[in-house]
């Protein structure tokens, strides 16, 4: 089967989450099972700067406001995948992120931007990009690529099936209800059973309205997008798709996030030796200048401090659960209020809290392996990737019944679950944490339980292969059509 992998990020080119830990394993899985899986990407410099043996395949020309766009195809370094590249310097080659300039803004041309991915995508999926090549599958990630959906929608033979994902609900790609006049669609699709929404256009209802398949990346998160709570005004949408829209849990890369073979930790270990474990959380707390306290429960933090991920509930139960004895290694970037409260937070507790804003892979690696558990309080939590590297690593996650975080880790056998959305609950959640820990034995099995779970891609690559050939069977049997 061939398997077209369309996202804006992709790691270690180009991150800013989990999305793109998911772009760099789930294709090289799929490949492992025997797909013939390559991407699309948009040239980013970083990409761009990457990719192996890059050669033109088409001179696309002027297009969505581009002067020059043309699509290259390479190799992606390590897994050596063939990688089709956008080569658009007017939109692509700039310093910042994918989304956003340096400042924080968004690019004021990102509905250009990923109209131009999506359409490239829709014409690679129609056999027109590349004549030597077209997948039977389009598989689109997040709002960056949902547009590929509409163009589709609107060329009714493209045979290619299509499955769009929600990496997270939240982001959706809304833009003024004016700008649908850059994307080349027909005036039919701004509607409200098309792209339209509460009077924006909705780059994400692109991918909910007209993929064959839609899923998200666990079970729980695919049961809540479809109520008011989590749905952020899109649950009607995702009801209206019942029957097509399924959760298939995310996995994590076993050559990035193993302890055995990890080269950015102090010592290597595995379930069966765990001094190692212990030497990595000594060096921890010997390089962050935390009190090397063995009695202490060392508990980590590596996320973007954002609303979702709840840290103010962290934030509420550190003073007291400082006075307990819990040391604080945190790591991460994101709202500035979170960002001084944090730091206020390791001013306040000398060589009890420990705190880095900014992104820091090897860092991330050393925390995850140096902590006794990892917090994820998420108030809401499409999949979360880091609960899973503490999984891993035997650093018990002690994280919100919520989405993927409901899913991956199991009260009291893998980790420690809490339920309300609170500072206390959370302090709760950490004091079991401090009593469990007091028993060796005990947590020695929690931590192994969860260092020999199989938490690879070979799993949930088996279950896309299988929802790819029903998304396949349903486009043979009745194309979505647009807006009959
Ligand atoms: P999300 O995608 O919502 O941010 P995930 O848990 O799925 O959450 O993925 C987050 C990814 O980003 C993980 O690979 C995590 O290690 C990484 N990450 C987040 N913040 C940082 C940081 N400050 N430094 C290094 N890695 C980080
Ligand atoms: C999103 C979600 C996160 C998920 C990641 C990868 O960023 O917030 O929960 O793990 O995508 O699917």
């Amino acid at each position: 089967m061939r398997v077209l992998h369309v996202a804006a990020e992709i790691y270690p080119l180009i991150k800013t989450g989990g999305l793109a830990d998911v772009v760099a394993a789930l294709p090289p899985a799929l490949a492992a099972q025997g797909a013939d899986v390559r991407l699309l990407l948009p040239g980013l410099p970083a990409i761009l700067d990457a990719v192996e043996s890059p050669r033109q395949v088409i001179d696309i020309g002027p297009c969505f406001g581009a002067l020059r766009v043309r699509l290259l195809l390479g190799r992606m370094p390590v897994t050596h995948l063939p990688v089709y590249v956008i080569d658009a310097p007017h939109l692509y080659r700039r310093e910042g992120g994918p989304y956003q300039a340096r400042d924080g803004s968004e690019w004021p041309d990102n509905q250009r931007r990923f109209a131009l991915l999506g359409w490239v995508a829709a014409h690679l999926a129609a056999g027109d990009a590349d004549a030597a090549w077209a997948p039977h599958v389009l598989h689109a990630h997040d709002w960056h690529a949902a547009l590929c959906c509409a163009y589709i929608a609107d060329h009714r033979p493209t045979a290619a099936a299509s499955v769009y994902t929600v990496h997270n609900m939240a982001f959706q790609g809304l833009f003024p209800h004016d700008d649908w006049a850059l994307l080349g669609l027909p005036s039919r699709f701004m509607a409200p059973q098309g792209l339209e929404f509460h009077g924006q256009l909705s780059f994400m209802k692109a991918g909910l309205k007209f993929a064959d398949r839609v899923t998200t990346v666990s079970p729980s998160y695919a049961r809540e997008i479809a109520t008011h709570e989590f749905g952020c005004g899109l649950d009607g949408v995702i009801r209206g798709r019942a029957a097509d829209v399924s959760g298939i849990l995310n996995g994590i890369d076993d050559q990035v996030w193993n302890p055995a073979t990890d080269a950015a930790l102090h010592t290597r270990y595995d379930a069966e030796r765990l001094e190692g474990k212990r030497a990595c959380r000594r060096a921890l707390q010997a390089s962050l200048g935390l009190a090397q306290d063995d009695a202490a429960l060392l508990v980590t933090v590596v996320s973007r401090l954002t609303w979702q991920k709840g840290l103010d509930l962290v934030l509420g139960a550190l003073p007291a659960l400082v006075q307990q004895g819990v040391q604080f290694a945190v790591q991460g970037t994101g709202e500035p209020a979170l960002e001084a409260a944090f730091r206020a937070a390791q001013q306040a507790h000398p060589g009890r809290v420990h705190v880095h804003v900014g992104y820091d892979e090897t860092r991330a690696h050393q925390l995850v392996a140096g902590a006794d558990a990892i917090a994820v309080p998420s108030r809401f939590e499409p999949c979360g990737l880091t609960q899973m590297y503490g999984l891993r690593y035997g650093t018990v996650p002690l994280v919100r019944r919520v989405g993927g975080l409901a899913d991956t880790v199991h009260d009291g056998i893998t980790g420690l679950v809490f339920d309300a959305a609170t500072a206390d609950a959370f302090h709760a959640c950490v004091q079991r944490a401090q009593a469990l820990r007091g028993n060796e034995a005990a947590w020695q099995t929690v931590m192994r339980r969860g260092m020999v779970q199989d938490l690879s891609w070979a799993g949930p690559a088996q279950e896309y292969l299988a929802l790819y050939a029903q998304a396949r069977q349903a486009r043979a049997e009745s194309p979505r059509v647009a807006l009959g």
